[in-house]
């Protein structure tokens, strides 16, 4: 079993297909590496790719505002992407692309063993939960993944196109809160 720094050296190395090329920096994740949630985009954009850093453009903003809305901090979470290198103009990851970073981050959430995993939009629902994932009609549906509690919600820049999905992606938190406190509940009575 590897540690999340041993594995942020390998990727950080990656030339397993040809995002490499273009890339300024790899951008691993970052968080809690003991979070219960872990959050899944879809790649890095313009000022993750400067920074190193996922979700720090505006799309990052407001999912910090949706985090903190149902009381979670960035910092208790832990946000990942499917492809870990930027794919030029933003365009979506090609399935080869996917295929090859999905190893990476099947190690993550090995290594962070999150209760809950949380898909932000379409291309991360359709490489984690169905390859035929329709966002607009499954999200806010959970799923069980092996150990994992998964769920899927609009990816925060789709948001930012069309403010009317907002009132969705509000239930799809309330729920993800709820089966939060839910297993934190099962957990104490545990001990
Ligand atoms: N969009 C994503 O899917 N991931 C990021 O890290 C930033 C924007």
């Amino acid at each position: 079993m590897y540690t999340l720094e041993e594995l942020k050296v390998f990727v950080h190395k990656c030339r397993r297909c040809p995002l490499w090329k273009n890339r300024t920096n790899v951008v691993f994740g970052e968080g809690n590496p003991e979070a219960d949630i872990m959050l899944i985009g879809e790649g890095p954009g313009f000022y993750e790719d400067k920074t190193g850093r996922p979700f720090v453009g505006r799309a990052g903003k407001l999912l910090d505002k949706m985090l903190e809305s149902v009381g979670f901090k960035r910092e208790e979470v832990y946000i990942a992407n499917i492809v870990k290198c930027r794919p030029p103009n933003n365009r979506n990851p090609y399935e080869e692309e996917s295929e090859k970073c999905l190893d990476f981050l099947r190690w993550q959430v090995k290594i962070i063993d999150p209760s809950i995993i949380v898909c932000l939009g379409a291309v991360s629902a359709r490489n984690i939960i169905d390859k035929d994932f329709r966002i607009t009609q499954s999200r806010g549906v959970w799923y069980t993944k092996g150990k994992f509690h998964v769920i899927a919600t609009y990816h925060p820049a789709a948001l930012l196109r069309d403010e009317s999905k907002k009132i969705d992606a509000w239930k799809d938190l309330k729920s993800i809160r709820e089966k939060y406190n839910e297993i934190m509940d099962k957990n104490k009575l545990k001990g």
